[in-house]
């Protein structure tokens, strides 16, 4: 293997000294010849599978397809775990560990022999995690999402991940399905290996991996259980050899051109709002610039054309057969609305890749003429209620609340919301707007995913469907409704959210970008001043680092030290 260039392993693997020799000699007890330590790329797949995240319960067999692939292409896989983050197991909220997980990535990758790096992702938390801790090192990196469920199936209906709990639960609430129907839905919502098949997060962050060129074309939708999605494995494990070896780091892929093509392509998915807290952290990391205003700037103008849960009507399956993310981006190119020269890890531009893509299904994926709906980007809402900025889904929320004001009922926590929304002397109709505090980064370390809250069921039961709800949460990305989230600053750390009182008057007014508190600056000073902080949580340990160190939303929730590239180098060792 002359000529060659010098890789990063070789500081470990290559020579005849006593170092090289306790490298490779441990490395050798999984029968691994000698020829392989020849100077060839050691790629590391960095695995999240886990038995507790659902999910990603079918990557071990994944990164098989990857190894595949590098031996293949003339590389040594290393496959290793890093921390999984399963969404419906872990408590109190998996973005509590998100941070966490990407400290995991990165020193994983830092520490060891590694050139180039495969990704293995799928549940909400992992894909951001996991390129946040690869971003910061810099190496080349690709990732490969573990791809959605089949589609839910209940007695002949189709039915979406997380979408239809929400849907089912009130249901059962307003009496109109029994509670047995309810828990027999369970099986049919999950039949297959893979991730939500709605438009919840892992779905659009999957999306979004492929939008920024980290992905290979496909990425999105292929369904786990699909034998193309082992294919793509396959090409990934082949593909981040060449790019050892052509030395494309990931910083060359995550540039802002990429950032902005993904931003586009949320709005048109009708992707998560989570997608703007990971996608702002994941910028941050490589250091590319991003913020909410390029959210809204960038994302005002672009029609949701993807016709999927939670906001329309089909699923991943669905939106695969129809021609998947390349027929959207091609719809977007067309629009004027994509960066066409922005470099992807295929070697191909995205330009190149989307042009002659096409649609097999124009319900599914429809066309920039006929959207689901004229706004899909993430509104960005900013006035005295959220200084630093809250965000919106226009896709999933009432049309006719868009522009609403109304009194507030107040919940100070989660708990407080829990023993009151369904106390029958509650003071609340459809008019109201309930505000949700203490639930950002700092108040419910994590930030929870309960910005939308169940409506009371006295108003369930009446027929009403949606309300405004404002909070510093925020929402699963397979949920719905006139939602306000994000809110910043929060009220844990003394945002306005804070001093929010029942019966105050709030506006809320998506098209003119606004979100306002009409209480006076004398009364809310007045109000501050008998304000004080919730109670930090107790017994130390992560939370503590969390609550310390974690940016609030507008800002990715990454932990300020965190921040930035640090670049992969070549640590110095100890024997
Ligand atoms: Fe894992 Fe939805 S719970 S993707």
């Amino acid at each position: 293997m002359t000529g060659r260039r010098k890789l990063r392993s070789a500081a470990w693997f290559g020579g005849e000294g006593k170092n090289a020799f306790m490298y490779r000699s441990w490395m050798k007890n999984r029968g691994i010849p000698d020829d392989l330590f020849d100077g060839r790329p050691v790629i590391g797949i960095c695995n999240t599978w886990s038995e507790l995240t659902p999910c990603n319960a079918h990557l071990r067999g994944l990164a098989d397809y990857v190894k595949r692939g590098v031996y293949e292409a003339g590389g040594l896989p290393v496959e290793f775990p890093v921390m999984s983050l399963g969404e419906s197991n872990l408590r109190p909220t998996a973005m509590l560990f998100r941070n966490l997980a990407s400290m995991d990535v990165e020193e994983s990758i830092r520490g060891n022999p590694i050139d180039g790096v495969i990704l293995l992702v799928g549940c909400d938390k992992t894909t951001p995690a996991l390129l946040m801790g690869a971003a910061s090192c810099n190496l080349p990196t690709i990732a490969v999402s573990g791809g959605p469920m089949l589609n839910g199936n209940f007695r002949g209906q189709t039915i979406g991940s997380g979408t239809h709990v929400w849907k089912f639960y009130e249901d059962v609430k307003a009496g109109r399905m029994p509670v047995a129907d309810f828990l027999a839905a369970e099986q049919g919502q999950s039949r297959s290996a893979g991730s939500c098949m709605t438009m919840g997060t892992a779905s659009t962050m999957a999306s979004l991996v492929e939008a920024l060129g980290i992905g290979l074309p496909d990425n999105a939708a292929i369904p786990a259980v699909d034998s193309r999605r082992g294919v793509l494995a396959q090409l990934a494990g082949r593909r981040i050899v060449q790019l050892v070896e052509q030395d494309v780091p990931i910083a060359r892929i995550l540039t802002r051109a990429a950032f902005e093509n993904a931003i586009r392509v949320n709005g048109a998915i009708g992707g998560s709002t989570n997608a703007v807290i990971h996608l702002i952290a994941i910028a941050r990391r490589i250091g590319v610039d991003l913020d909410l205003d390029d959210w809204d700037r960038l994302g005002r103008d672009v029609p949701t054309i993807v016709d999927l849960m939670p906001s329309g009507r089909f699923l991943m399956e669905d939106f695969y057969y129809a021609g998947g993310l390349s027929a959207v981006m091609r719809t977007l190119a067309e629009a004027g609305l994509l960066n066409g020269d922005a470099e992807t890890v295929s070697g191909a531009t995205i330009g190149e890749i989307v042009k002659d893509a096409p649609i097999y299904n124009a319900e599914v994926i429809r066309p920039f003429g006929r959207p689901l709906t004229d706004q899909g980007g993430i509104a960005v809402l900013r006035g005295n209620l959220a200084p630093g900025g809250a965000v919106i889904k226009p896709s999933a929320a009432t049309p006719a609340l868009m522009q609403h004001k109304g009194r507030a009922v107040v919940f100070e926590n989660i708990e407080h919301y829990h023993a009151r929304i369904d106390d029958p002397a509650l003071d609340i109709d459809s008019s109201s707007v309930m505000v949700l505090k203490n639930c950002g980064p700092r108040g419910y370390p994590g930030m929870a995913e309960v910005g939308n809250m169940p409506l009371p069921a006295k108003l369930l039961k009446q027929g009403i469907n949606d309300m405004v709800r404002i909070s510093d949460a925020r929402m699963s990305g397979t949920a719905y409704g006139t939602v306000v989230l994000h809110a910043a600053p929060e009220a844990a750390s003394g945002g306005n959210l804070a001093l929010v009182r029942d019966g105050d008057l709030i506006e809320l007014d998506v098209a003119g970008r606004r979100l306002e508190l009409f209480v006076s600056d004398e009364e809310l000073a007045m109000r501050r001043n008998h304000w004080s902080p919730p109670p930090l949580p107790p017994g130390g340990g992560y939370q503590s680092l969390f609550v310390e160190r974690v940016l609030q939303a507008d800002q990715g929730c990454d932990f300020d030290f965190l921040v930035g590239r640090r670049d992969a180098g070549i640590p110095r060792h100890s024997h």
